[in-house]
């Protein structure tokens, strides 16, 4: 992290583990997988300054606790030509050799598009209560911004109808990163005209749906589109231009604040917020300065939240200097900070691995996860959701999303490694509820095994199992325990 293109080299969330095993520790990985329920209780002990997950399972859930599940579009839909869809960047992603584990592609995925009404009434049997899902931008406006395409958003009516009949409440992501492939030809995220196509497109959903939608999502993760599509080039759109990252933060920021503005503009009835992907950071031992741990927390957390939260970028940005910040201070405008820091009704949150900082970069402490980047720290959870509340005075929050994949080795079906992972991930939830965390609501990711993006289907974080061949859906003993803790309304054995 030195000289001015530090922020070149320093990614650490998600796939950076999975980018560093495969520099140096190979063979290290190759082996990991989940640790027993016992392993995860030790880590629980030794973090949380002696507050078990078992002294807070008999506590219930707040009333009217959000208990619900997470998919994408993308990740499941299929039915890519389907009532006149375009391609996505997604599906140019795909198609390029070498870009997916398993050189799959989501062509069909789990056929959500044909199957949508079976899928919802899965749903029901395990009795969630509220859905996230995205709309995909490339059926609702798949040819120009102006021209919607009332079959594409037709599918989303139906499925919104079909969730409120069934007494489930629709939570819509609006972007999930399927951004349509004539608008990447223009240029994308880093044209500063993309926050008005993004209007376009939201105005659109809004006036459909805006009547019956609970909450609004409006771009999942803008940390990993940086990251991984601008700066690694191991998701869509595949570049590696950390100058053209640091512009596109600023014209997604851009974008969610527009897109609130016409939310309320529209008069619909729903709630909106963002969707970040939360990386507390932790100093891997005693030597590691703190100053170190806090631009790591810069790089990964704060520079996301503070502007839509706090109305700025944070300021020790500058003194990074380098290309990512040369990128978004081109892009910044004056009038943009309030644009962007428009009032948002919850703060949406993803959680899945901390960030642990070495002295000379980041480190595995944890136990890792089948798919070789997620550290396995419940209490990570509990500490960014205190820390949301304590410094950025949110609102409420909801968790959007917390999974992980099938733990390798076990069989798929009898998952007791996930029921450990989301016990003690809901549990740490409970406690900063107990800290006085108004936390609205959890969603698991996810209700189906689906295309993991670059990781194709290699990596299995559903409740329920698909067969990709027969389209079978088998819900694991995950399933069966999510259901028991939301009649509950508290956590179960
Ligand atoms: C999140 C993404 C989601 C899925 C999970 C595993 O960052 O939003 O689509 O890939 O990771």
């Amino acid at each position: 992290m030195t000289g001015t293109s530090g922020r070149d080299t320093m990614v650490i969330s998600r796939r950076l583990l999975l980018a560093s095993s495969m520099a140096g520790a190979g063979s290290f990985m190759a082996g990991c997988s989940l640790p027993s329920p016992a392993s995860v209780d030790r880590t629980e002990r030794a973090d949380s300054s002696g507050s078990t997950s078992s002294a807070l399972a008999g506590g219930p859930f707040p009333q009217g606790f959000a208990w619900g599940v997470a998919t994408s579009a993308f990740q499941i839909e299929g039915a890519q030509t389907a009532d006149g869809r375009t391609p996505s960047i997604w599906d140019a992603y795909a198609e390029v050799t070498g870009n997916i584990a398993d050189a799959s592609t989501a062509a069909v995925a789990c056929d959500h598009y044909g199957r949508w009404e079976a899928d919802l009434d899965l749903m029901k049997e395990l009795g969630v209560n509220s859905y996230r899902f995205s709309i995909a931008w490339p059926r609702v406006m798949p040819r120009d911004s102006g021209h919607v395409n009332s079959a594409g958003l037709g599918f989303y009516d139906r499925l919104v109808d079909g969730l409120v009949s069934r007494g489930i409440t629709p939570v819509a992501t609006l972007f999930h990163w399927d951004l349509p492939t004539y608008l990447q030809d223009a240029g994308g995220w880093e044209n500063r005209d993309s926050s008005a196509w993004f209007v376009d497109y939201a105005q659109a959903v809004f006036a459909r749906l805006g009547d019956r939608v609970g909450s609004w999502a409006t771009i999942n993760e803008t940390k990993i589109i940086a990251q991984l599509g601008y700066q690694q080039g191991s998701m869509a759109p595949g570049k590696r231009d950390t100058l053209a990252s640091g512009r596109v933060v600023h014209h997604l920021n851009l974008a969610h604040g527009r897109a609130v503005q016409a939310f309320r503009a529209s008069g619909a009835s729903g709630q909106i917020g963002p969707c970040f992907a939360m990386s507390p950071c932790y100093p891997a031992d005693e030597r590691v300065a703190a100053d170190v741990v806090d631009r790591i927390d810069l790089q990964e957390n704060r520079l996301y939240l503070d502007p839509i939260l706090r109305g700025s970028y944070p300021e020790q940005l500058d003194a990074l200097g380098g290309e990512f910040v040369r990128g978004l201070d081109s892009a910044i405008r004056p009038e943009d900070a309030a644009v962007i820091a428009a009032n948002v009704d919850f703060v949406g949150v993803t959680y899945y691995s901390p960030a642990i900082i070495g002295s000379s970069g980041p480190v595995q402490r944890y136990p890792v996860a089948a798919n070789g980047w997620q550290q396995l720290y419940p209490k990570g959870l509990q500490d960014l959701l205190v820390r949301i509340h304590r410094d950025y005075k949110a609102p409420n929050i909801v968790v959007l999303e917390n999974g992980v994949p099938d733990a390798r080795g076990e069989d798929p079906t009898h998952d007791s490694q996930r029921i450990e992972f989301l016990r003690s991930h809901l549990s740490s939830a409970r406690q900063a509820i107990a800290d006085g965390v108004r936390l609205t609501g959890f969603h698991v990711w996810s209700l189906l095994d689906n295309f993991e993006w670059a990781q194709g289907y290699t990596q299995r974080y559903g409740l329920v199992r698909v067969d990709f061949g027969t389209q079978q859906r088998t819900p694991k003993a995950s399933a069966t325990w999510y259901s028991k803790v939301i009649a509950a309304n508290a956590l179960v054995d």
